[in-house]
């Protein structure tokens, strides 16, 4: 038992895009773009939590792959990771956040110009938009 926090997001890719999800809280990151997820739960591998998560915040249904390189440490006690993710079954809709939209790697890119990519996941975005430009 660490008691830290281990955040899992997930890359969903699709053809050339990659889904964003726009926050609507708390009011430091609402209008930004995430890739989602949220907190393993105890109990819980990543990939079931990043299951478990999709489901609630965007009513699909995902198989989880490969993590990202960049394993994220924004503090003491808090560590995220992302895993690529396809949808299985289902069509994503915006259930706990503002919006969600389908981006691909030159629209990834200037979110991340203009600033509008939360701070915790800049650290993904250059790996996907590389990934994005070859798909
Ligand atoms: O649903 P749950 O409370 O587990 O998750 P959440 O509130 O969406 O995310 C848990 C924490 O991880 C929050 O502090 C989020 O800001 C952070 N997070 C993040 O920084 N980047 C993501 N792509 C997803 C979550």
């Amino acid at each position: 038992m660490t008691g830290d926090v281990l955040v899992v997001a997930g890359a969903v890719l699709h053809r050339s895009r990659v889904l964003l999800a726009q926050r609507d809280y708390p009011a430091e990151v609402a209008g930004l773009w995430e890739l989602p997820g949220g907190k393993v739960e105890s109990g819980e591998t990543p990939t079931q939590a990043l299951i478990r998560e999709l489901c609630e915040e965007l009513d699909v249904r995902v198989s989880v792959g490969a993590p990202l390189a960049d394993v994220v440490t924004p503090r003491e006690g808090l560590k995220l990771v992302a895993h690529r993710a396809r949808i299985v079954s289902g069509t994503p809709r915006a259930v706990e956040h503002r919006a969600i939209a389908w981006v691909d790697a030159q629209r990834l890119a200037e979110l991340d110009r203009n600033s509008q990519i939360v701070p915790n996941d800049i650290g993904w975005i250059r790996e996907l938009t590389a990934e994005l430009q070859v798909r």
